[in-house]
């Protein structure tokens, strides 16, 4: 069985000290329950708060994630952070190709490709965010554009390295929008994504992949979101920022 996954991304939101503060809480909230046991917890502060926040959850059952990495070791890249800088600190996984670079940023599948690649190579588990616009689905072109997204994003990724990894599906027209993919919806495009998993790699490799939903998820429609059978966790924006919140969609996984 796949072990459920729930990571909160905070994206660019609480200074080093905010970041401190809600770290601080969440270890504690979670300290010597059986659900940390039984369910994968991550948070995704600010990149300015990966240190001090490392600190905080050692020795505690949540995962240090970076929102993003370069696919560079070193060098002339101004701006950029390195696999090898976040491995250091004790980051463990890695969102890419979320929406917001992908459409504010200009973030391409090849970029996302690459750092697929060099994240898994270098023994962290990427989070690989796929999803389409309202546009394209009223266009009835999701199937295409997931598609398309996770095949690009697995070009000259093994069987072996691919199972490591997460996936996480958020349709853009439900994140910050208090929209959510219905159950039914979210379930339908999961179930598709297993089955473009077992055409590239087989189903034993397909099955070990978890596949989050992410989109305007809190508490209250998290159960049955996370019911579905081929929805294995969350990747929570806004619902992460307050302790409470994101122990709901703990609890409920
Ligand atoms: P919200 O939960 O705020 O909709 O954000 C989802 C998201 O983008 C997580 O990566």
């Amino acid at each position: 069985m796949r072990k459920k996954i729930i990571v909160g991304n905070w994206k660019m939101n609480k200074t080093v000290d905010e970041s401190a503060k809600l770290a601080t809480e969440l270890v504690a909230a979670v300290k010597g329950q059986a659900f940390a046991e039984t369910v994968e917890i991550g948070i995704a502060p600010t990149f300015l708060a990966l240190d001090r926040v490392a600190a905080i959850v050692k020795g505690s059952p949540v995962r240090l994630v970076a929102q993003d990495v370069h696919f560079e070791n070193q060098g002339a890249f101004t701006g950029k952070v390195s696999v090898d800088m976040l491995k250091a600190i004790g980051v463990t996984h890695v969102i890419l190709g979320h929406s917001e670079p992908r459409t504010l940023f200009g973030e391409t599948d090849a970029a996302v490709n690459k750092k697929t690649l060099k994240v898994l190579s270098e023994g962290l588990t990427p989070i690989v965010c796929v999803g389409e616009t309202r546009a394209e689905r009223e266009g009835n072109v999701t199937e295409k554009v997931v598609g398309n997204q996770v095949r690009a994003a697995y070009q000259g990724v093994s069987a072996a390295e691919a199972a490591k990894s997460v996936i996480a599906y958020e349709p853009v027209w439900a994140i910050g929008t208090g929209l959510t993919a219905s159950d039914d919806q979210a379930q339908a495009v999961h179930k598709f994504i297993r089955g473009l998993l077992t055409e590239l790699y087989g189903s034993g490799t397909a099955e070990a992949v978890r596949i989050q939903y992410g989109g305007s998820m809190k508490a209250e429609n998290a159960s049955g979101l996370l019911k579905q059978g081929d929805i294995d966790g969350g990747l929570i924006g806004g619902a992460s920022l307050k302790v409470d919140s994101f122990l709901g969609i703990i609890k409920a996984a």
